[in-house]
């Protein structure tokens, strides 16, 4: 498959604007939507609830889509957990293991929200929530990251920043979490699709994605990876149908993972949407997707060096394709809103739901730009001359 040229040809929206919001959310290939129109209208059942054809049909694309998804991070069948989003999946580890009073969880400055505040919470049961900081320009301050971790029993990081397009130190941290007997933690919520993401290279215990960002998939179905040493001390968040094997009016016993941790009806639809996309992101290929992520990436650095009033965020050599800015003077939200009515580009702006980041950035928001494959080179001299165009 041609990149950029294959990808835009299924994506209808790319002919008509330009789109570089695809930190918050990434456009939909043809076949990823087929596949879900296909369930919908050719074998519509609910599954594992049924002997009749349709629902036999639908159970096996559902478990196809799930050793699809295992496939892609190394994982097993039984540890891919499908969830509503990234944000439910990291609530569901806060909620799933349980907490002493005294147990340490260490964040990072750099965390989404969703990376924070369900552990935040927690202090509320007596866990301590340590931070490992993050300097001015938003690196890490690893010199302190290993006395943080010092007697931790959770490490959660993001493996790429959403602000800054920056690769955290994730084995180092790893290593640092395996030395201490520290559970590991990883959002990769701005990493998977857009790169290779294997769960033995990491070395992690949980791992959470959503369908709807670089995988190219559909909102509202998430993924959270639990390995299997934990299926004795994780306990499900939610209960109810397709969980347990028996219920009696004073016991019940769960099924084995998955099924355990994924009660009620789940969105079928989106986890065959999941799986189509998933095959889709690997005809691409991560080293074409990559390639043209950099390309565009090194372009947009070098073109944004030449205005004076414009400052990024995040490091030249250790940037993925998400870019955050600002121009001096100008609100980000009004930046964004010209880029969409005088030249149709779509791009985030504000806190970009990681506001202790952004405060120790010493700013109140930004503009971002977020790219995928699909983006061009030509795209970004449309947004340039935009922003030239707003120096005073
Ligand atoms: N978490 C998404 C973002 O960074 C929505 O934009």
């Amino acid at each position: 498959m041609k990149v950029p040229d294959d990808v835009r040809a299924d994506i209808p929206l790319t002919s008509s604007l330009i789109y570089f919001d695809n930190g918050a959310t990434c456009l939909t290939p043809r076949p990823v939507v087929e596949a879900m129109n296909e369930y919908y209208l050719d074998y519509r059942a609910n599954i594992h609830r049924g002997v009749h054809r349709l629902s036999r049909k639908a159970s096996d694309k559902f478990d196809e889509a799930r050793e699809t998804v295992a496939q892609l991070l190394g994982a097993s069948f039984e540890e891919i957990i499908f969830v509503k989003n990234t944000t439910e999946a990291l609530n569901f580890v806060a909620m799933g293991l349980q907490w002493k009073k005294g147990d340490k969880i260490v964040v990072t400055e750099l965390e989404h929200h969703s990376n924070f505040l369900p552990f935040f919470n927690l202090q509320n049961k007596g866990v301590i929530l340590d931070v490992i900081p993050c300097n001015t320009d938003g690196s890490l301050n690893m010199d302190v990251a290993a006395e943080k971790i010092q007697g931790a029993r959770l490490v959660t990081v993001t493996q790429i920043s959403n602000i800054l397009g920056y690769s955290l130190p994730l084995q180092e941290i790893s290593s640092l979490a395996q030395e201490e007997g520290a559970l590991l933690c990883v959002d990769a919520a701005q990493s998977v699709g857009h790169q290779e993401v294997n769960i033995s290279d990491i070395g992690c215990n949980f791992l959470a994605f959503p369908g709807h960002k670089g995988i190219m998939g559909p909102t509202g179905i998430g993924v959270l990876y639990v390995g299997h040493e934990l299926f004795s001390e994780f306990d499900p968040t939610l209960y109810g149908g397709g969980i347990i094997t028996d219920v009696s009016l004073d016991s019940y016993s769960l099924t084995p993972p998955p099924a355990r941790y994924e009660a009620g009806t789940p969105n079928i639809s989106g986890v065959i949407g999941l799986g189509a996309a998933v095959e889709y992101v690997q005809a691409i290929g991560f080293s074409r997707i990559e390639a043209q992520e950099q390309a565009l990436v090194k372009k947009t650095l070098s073109l944004f060096d030449e205005i004076p009033s414009l400052t990024w965020y995040g490091f030249p050599d250790n940037h993925s394709g998400v870019i955050s800015f600002n121009i001096s003077g100008k609100d980000p939200h009004e930046v964004a809103k010209i880029l969409d009515e005088s030249g149709n580009v779509m791009v985030r702006s504000g806190h970009h739901c990681a506001m202790p980041a952004i405060k120790k950035l010493g700013i109140e928001g930004a503009v971002r730009a977020s790219y995928h494959c699909y983006n061009t080179l030509e795209e970004i001299d449309v947004m340039l001359d935009i922003l030239k165009s707003l120096e005073t």
